[in-house]
């Protein structure tokens, strides 16, 4: 067991912490910049159901670009592997999570992966249903089964602030669907507003450690014996976490960290040590790349003193 106690990571949170005044909250979605800069809190959740936690485990933050794996998931299960391949790619990109110039210069024009947002468009054009409620519905139960918790929502103060300022977004979806990889009848706006709900789906850390826990056994509930997630399609995910899961920072994050994890502009990190546990970070001041600095820092030292690095 690699970590003992609350007291442990209590002393690894506060040391970690030092690192907020170096970052800055995102406010490039409006709601998110009321922030804390010095938060930090983390809860670790092993198989066998026990949690360790140190910080403000209560605060609820939105997934952000976390969904992005959890939509991933939820559509290779609906549409196989073919399907969503035709639309997204499975390499890194190195270029910022927002970019667009990829698209232009790479023939034929489609997303490299499905954890920028280009991709993360793409994917969540093609969840099931007939209408933008029963879409972020089917999500949202998806993602009260991953964390076993059915008061799981979205913020709609987030939503609707992601909505409105969404420009560089739209401009994806429509290069996109001019390209043929969003669908020609799919409305932009309401895909907007769906992946606008998606990134507001709000939990806290325990929650967030929880589907963690999910991907580290091989998409396995521990608890229940259930599979979840289909186990090659759990692999795919996290092989993503690992390539391109904290974005153009993934590369060194894999040497100097080495857990599968993904992480969110509004700070949060989900990560998934391979058949141990899972971890659930919010620290929401940010590096310049859009992680966690406190949280990458925290995720170092974790892994530095428990050898947690898959390689
Ligand atoms: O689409 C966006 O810009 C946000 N909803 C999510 C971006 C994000 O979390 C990138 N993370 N580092």
């Amino acid at each position: 067991m690699p970590c003992q106690s609350s007291d442990e990571l209590k002393a690894l949170v506060e040391e970690a912490r030092n690192c907020t005044k170096n970052g800055k909250v995102a406010d490039y979605i409006p709601a998110l910049g009321k922030a804390r800069e010095d938060d930090l809190s983390i809860a670790i959740h092993y198989p066998d159901g026990r949690c360790l936690s140190a910080g403000d485990i209560e605060k609820k933050i939105t997934l952000q670009s976390i969904s992005k794996v959890i939509s991933l998931a939820l559509v290779l299960m609906d549409r196989g592997q073919d399907d969503v391949f035709k639309h997204v790619g499975m390499e890194p990109t190195g270029d910022p999570f927002n970019s667009i110039v990829k698209l232009e210069t790479m023939a034929p024009t489609k997303p490299l992966n499905p954890l920028i947002n280009a991709g993360a468009l793409v994917v969540t054009h093609m969840i099931n249903g007939d209408t933008v409620k029963e879409r972020i519905q089917r999500l949202l139960v998806f993602v009260q089964e991953l964390t076993k918790d059915a008061t799981i929502r979205y913020c709609e103060e987030v939503a609707r602030s992601e909505f409105e300022t969404s420009y560089l977004n739209r401009a994806l979806c429509y290069f996109l669907k001019q390209h043929k990889m969003i669908a020609e009848n799919t409305d932009i706006e309401q895909l907007m507003e769906l992946y606008t709900m998606q990134c507001a789906i709000e939990m806290n850390c325990l929650n967030l450690a929880r589907i963690g826990l999910v991907f580290a056994m091989d998409g396995i509930d521990p608890q229940s014996g259930k599979q979840i997630i289909p186990a090659d399609i759990a692999r795919i995910c996290k092989t993503f976490m690992v390539t391109c899961g904290m974005y153009n920072a993934s590369g060194e994050f894999a040497i100097k960290i080495g857990i599968p994890a993904k992480s969110g502009v509004s700070g949060g990190i989900m990560g998934a040590v391979p058949g141990k546990f899972g971890i659930g970070i919010f620290g929401p001041a940010l590096d310049e790349k859009g992680n966690s600095i406190a949280g990458i820092k925290l995720l170092e030292l974790l892994s530095k003193n428990y050898k947690l690095s898959m390689f």
